[in-house]
């Protein structure tokens, strides 16, 4: 079935400790086959909780902003909810234009940034979090997938990208996929990064310091350790944090994703009363009239294979053909597996369809671009009701309840972005040349100890002066201003900071940034700053142009 469960090389394990802990949860063992695992890397609970600490860790990105968890969030099926909010998650696509029809709903990573934390503002995302230019597929049963991504170059055999040798022969596309992030200047990492200054980071940082609310089991393990010592109980006998290491604790922890015990499951196993009649309707309706098995049939709800649909024309992505060269690849799209469906929207490869009425609508019409379009999808004359008792199926059968309530093994800390510990901004900003309110920029947690927090300013009057005012009434003066030696002036209320000129051409279009070091004084912690920039713009009323406020709460690592 699986391919990779047919290689030899892999071993199909019964996964004691795992199958051990659903039973416990009470959870009935659903339909999934056992979870294909790379023999050189087994799954241990050490390894699984250690990929677990390094997928919620922003810590993992250049700019303590973005975890692998910050675009799959369990509660979203794997997903990223932010994508609802399309505003802030829009790609403009292959024509690099906004509000065309090619625009992608994709994911927010990083702002784009070089090794010395200074932001760089350009084209399409000046000054801001940069969208990937496809939708997050699921972590969550990801395990089963021959290749990973929606194009599947992330395969099976897994080659450490440092040495450049192949570590795992076979089944092994989770640790093929893990180490794009963390190098992607998009994703995760600033413009050149390299496993070397990923590596020297994790060694010395505390380990979910920037994370809240941790699950007792990982609280347990992390447990005032740093990264060296989590690796060495991870893997005995081959300590090191590198690459290969992340990679495989990484992917140990998606092979424990697996949803279960779903309605359609307890149907499938003979439980009485677990579809409606409603929702049976339109099981009926996806394995006959809408052909939906064809492609979305097993236990994954997905043959892993790669389709044309006639989302959009083959040529704005080619998908499966660009890693392929085979123009009859243009256009094809992993299928992806269908349990927990409802909470993953907005859907297919571009998140162009925001709900499942309008997935199932496309797919009555028969698509909407016929180019390379699969012979299978054609009109298929549903009625209102069958649609509807479709979306029922669709929205209510296939969810294991764990993972919208976000239980084990699908628990997972709060991440920084998701709590008070990011910088607030507040609107306060006066207008300066060209009619443009200077944008405060403020992502990165103000860890206390951190060597590293950088602020920008965006929309501002190009090759003007910029001041960061630090308002001193909101916080504990003393503690702070022990550490500012660079002041350049004061009001009784605000401090003020030399921070450069802005760079760019013309009114609105200056930008720049400003790195600090947050000093190891514990005393920080709990103390409160309102931030401001002054651009001396002389278009501005008063010749001052004040940007929004940020206020920002030091804290220090749990
Ligand atoms: C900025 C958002 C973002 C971050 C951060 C991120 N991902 Fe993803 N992830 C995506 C997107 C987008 C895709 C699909 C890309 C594609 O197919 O071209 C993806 C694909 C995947 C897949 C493949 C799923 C499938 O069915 O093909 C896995 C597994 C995954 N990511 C795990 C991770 C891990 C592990 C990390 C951290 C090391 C991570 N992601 C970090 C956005 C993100
Ligand atoms: C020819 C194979 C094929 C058939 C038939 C098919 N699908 Fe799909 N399905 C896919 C592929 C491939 C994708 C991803 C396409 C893309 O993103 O471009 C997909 C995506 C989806 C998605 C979006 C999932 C997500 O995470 O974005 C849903 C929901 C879905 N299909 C449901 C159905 C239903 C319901 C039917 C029957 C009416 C059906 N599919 C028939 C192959 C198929």
């Amino acid at each position: 079935m699986l391919r990779s469960a047919r290689d030899g090389l892999l071993v199909a394990l019964s996964l004691g400790w795992m199958s051990g802990a659903l039973a416990a949860q009470g959870v009935p063992p659903g339909t999934l086959p056992p979870v294909p695992v790379p023999m050189a890397n087994p799954i241990t609970p050490e390894k699984a909780l250690l990929g677990k600490a390094l997928f919620w860790d922003e810590q993992l990105s250049s700019t303590n902003s973005v975890a692998c968890g910050s675009c799959h969030i369990p509660s979203a099926g794997g997903a990223d909810p932010r994508s609802l909010l399309a505003d802030d998650s829009l790609h403009p696509g292959a024509d690099g234009l906004f509000d065309t029809p090619d625009d992608v709903v994709g994911t927010r990573g990083v702002i784009r940034s070089f090794a010395s934390g200074a932001y760089e503002s350009a084209e399409p995302f000046p000054m801001r979090e940069q969208v990937t230019d496809r939708q997050a597929p699921s972590m969550i049963n990801a395990a089963f997938s021959p290749t990973l991504f929606w194009d599947g170059r992330a395969t099976a055999s897994f080659v450490d990208p440092v040495a450049g040798e192949v570590v795992l022969l076979a089944g092994a596309a989770l640790e093929s996929q893990a180490v794009g992030p963390p190098v992607s200047d998009v994703e995760m990492g600033h413009v050149g990064r390299d496993w070397d200054q990923i590596v020297a980071k994790l060694s010395a940082v505390q380990p979910l310091a920037l994370a809240s609310d941790l699950p007792d089991a990982l609280a347990d393990f992390v447990s005032g350790r740093d990264y060296p010592s989590l690796f060495a109980e991870a893997f005995p006998g081959n300590a090191e944090v590198s690459a290969t290491n992340i990679a495989m604790a990484i992917a140990t922890y998606e092979r424990t994703l697996l949803s279960v015990g779903t309605p359609f499951d307890n149907f499938l196993q003979g439980i009485p009363g677990s579809l409606t009649p409603l929702q049976n309707q339109g099981r009926q309706v996806f394995v006959g009239q809408g052909r939906c098995v064809a492609c979305h049939g097993g236990p994954l709800m997905s043959d892993n294979q790669f389709h044309a649909l006639g989302v959009r024309p083959p040529n704005e992505d080619l998908g499966r053909g660009a890693i392929t060269g085979l123009p009859v690849d243009n256009g094809r799209f992993r299928t992806p597996g269908l349990r927990n469906v409802q909470l993953r929207a907005p859907y297919f490869h571009n998140g162009s369809m925001p709900t499942l009425a309008d997935v199932v609508d496309f797919y009555d019409r028969g698509g909407d671009f016929p180019q390379n379009q699969d012979p299978l999808i054609n009109p298929l004359g549903l009625t209102q009701q069958q649609k509807d008792a479709l979306v029922a199926f669709l929205e209510t059968a296939l969810d294991d309840p764990r993972v919208p309530a976000e239980l084990p093994p699908f628990d997972r800390p709060t991440l920084s972005s998701e709590s008070g510990r990011r910088p607030e901004l507040f609107a306060s900003g006066g207008v300066g040349s060209g009619g443009f309110v200077p944008r405060a920029v403020a992502v990165e947690p103000p860890l206390i100890g951190s060597p590293a927090m950088t602020l920008g300013l965006a929309d501002g009057l190009a090759g003007a002066p910029v001041l960061l005012g630090v308002d001193l009434q909101a916080g504990a003066p003393n503690i702070f201003l022990r550490h500012t030696p660079f002041l350049l002036g004061a009001t009784p209320a605000m401090h003020f900071y030399p921070a450069g000129t802005l760079v760019g051409n013309g009114p609105g279009e200056g930008a720049t940034s400003l790195t600090v070091a947050i000093p190891e004084d514990p005393e920080l912690a709990g103390v409160e700053i309102v931030l401001q920039w002054f651009v001396i713009d002389p278009g501005a009323a008063g010749g001052v142009a004040g940007s929004d406020g940020t206020r920002l709460e030091f804290f220090a690592a749990n």
